[in-house]
C-alpha cells in the first residue's frame, strides 16, 4: 500500500468540501480492486471505505469477463452499506456519477443500461457492483469503477469498442480529480436515494442513457435470447421490455450478459 496518491484523492475531496469518512487504501498492483474491497467488507471495513490501484492484474468486469487494467487509468472501488430497499438501484447511480463527474470536462457521456458509459458508440468507462446478503439483508455493496484514461496501455483488441479521456479531450486528466468527482456525485445521488427514494436517480439516468426507448433491443442470458422493445427502467433499476408476444418482462441486470440495439432489418416489433 501507498500513501500519496491515497492522500492526493483525500485532498482532492476535502477541495470539494467533502472530508471523507473512511480509509483510502491506493496499491501500485492489485489482483482486483473489488476482491481487496470485498476481504475488507468481511473485516467489517466501514462504509465509504476506497481502494485504488495503479495497476490490477486479475480485474474483473460483468459477467466474469476480464477488465484490462494497465497503468494509466482508474481502478477504483468503494464500499456501501445501504439498509434502504431501493440498494438495487445503486448501480445506476455510479453511472450516473461517472457521466456527471465527465461533463465538466467536455466529455458527453451516454448510459448504457445497465451500466456502461459510452461516448458515441465506444465504452469509456464500466461498473462492476458485487453485494453481500444474509438472512437480515443486504450486508454490503461493493461498487468497482473503471474508466479509460490513457489509451497507451489498451489492448488491440479493444480499439475498435472502447475509448479513453485521451482520446475524447486530448489529454488523460488528473486520475486523483476524476476519482474525487465520481466519488463526490456518488455521495449525493447515495443520500438522495436513501432519503427519498429512487425516482430523483431514475430521472437524472433516463436524461443520460442511449436513446433506445421505443426501439427494439435484444437481451441475452446464456443461451436464452429476448427480443423486445426497450420502454424504461423500473424503480429497482430493471429494463422494462415489451416483448413479441405482448408480455412485458423486467429484467435485472445480473441476468443478462448483453443488450444490444437490434439493426432495422432485424426489427419485427413495434
Ligand atoms: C464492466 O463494464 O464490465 C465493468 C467493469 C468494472 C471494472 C472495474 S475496475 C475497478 C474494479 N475492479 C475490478 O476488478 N473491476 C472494477
Amino acid at each position: 500500500m501507498t500513501e500519496e496518491p491515497a492522500l492526493r484523492l483525500r485532498s482532492a475531496l476535502e477541495a470539494r468540501g467533502l472530508p471523507w469518512p473512511a480509509p483510502i487504501e491506493h496499491y501500485p498492483i492489485v489482483g482486483s480492486t473489488n476482491d481487496r474491497l470485498k476481504e475488507r467488507a468481511r473485516s467489517g471495513a466501514p462504509e465509504w471505505t476506497v481502494v485504488v490501484a495503479d495497476k490490477q492484474t486479475a480485474g474483473r468486469g460483468r459477467r466474469g469477463r476480464r477488465w484490462a487494467s494497465p497503468p494509466g487509468n482508474l481502478y477504483l472501488s468503494v464500499l456501501l452499506r445501504p439498509s434502504s430497499p431501493a440498494a438495487s438501484v445503486l448501480p445506476l447511480a455510479a453511472g450516473v456519477a461517472i457521466a456527471e463527474a465527465l461533463a465538466p470536462l467536455g466529455v458527453v457521456a451516454a448510459l448504457k443500461w445497465p451500466n456502461d458509459v459510452l461516448v458515441g458508440a465506444r465504452k469509456l468507462a464500466g461498473v462492476l457492483a458485487e453485494a453481500s446478503s444474509s438472512a437480515s439483508g443486504l450486508e454490503w455493496m461493493v461498487m468497482g469503477i473503471g474508466v479509460n484514461l490513457d489509451p497507451r496501455g489498451m489492448p488491440d483488441e479493444l480499439r475498435a469498442t472502447a475509448t479513453s479521456l485521451e482520446a475524447e479531450i486530448g489529454h488523460p486528466g488528473s486520475r486523483e480529480e476524476l476519482a474525487a468527482a465520481v466519488l463526490a456525485r456518488l455521495t449525493v445521488w447515495y443520500h438522495a436515494l436513501i432519503g427519498t427514494g429512487p425516482a430523483s436517480l431514475l430521472d437524472a439516468w433516463r436524461s443520460r442513457s442511449v436513446g433506445w426507448w421505443g426501439k427494439p433491443v435484444e437481451a441475452r442470458s446464456g443461451d436464452q435470447v429476448m427480443r423486445g422493445v426497450a420502454r424504461d427502467v423500473d424503480e429497482r433499476g430493471a429494463l422494462l421490455l415489451d416483448l413479441e408476444d405482448g408480455s412485458r418482462r423486467a429484467i435485472l441486470s445480473g441476468e443478462v450478459q448483453e443488450v444490444r440495439l437490434l439493426p432495422a432489418e432485424a426489427r419485427t416489433c413495434s
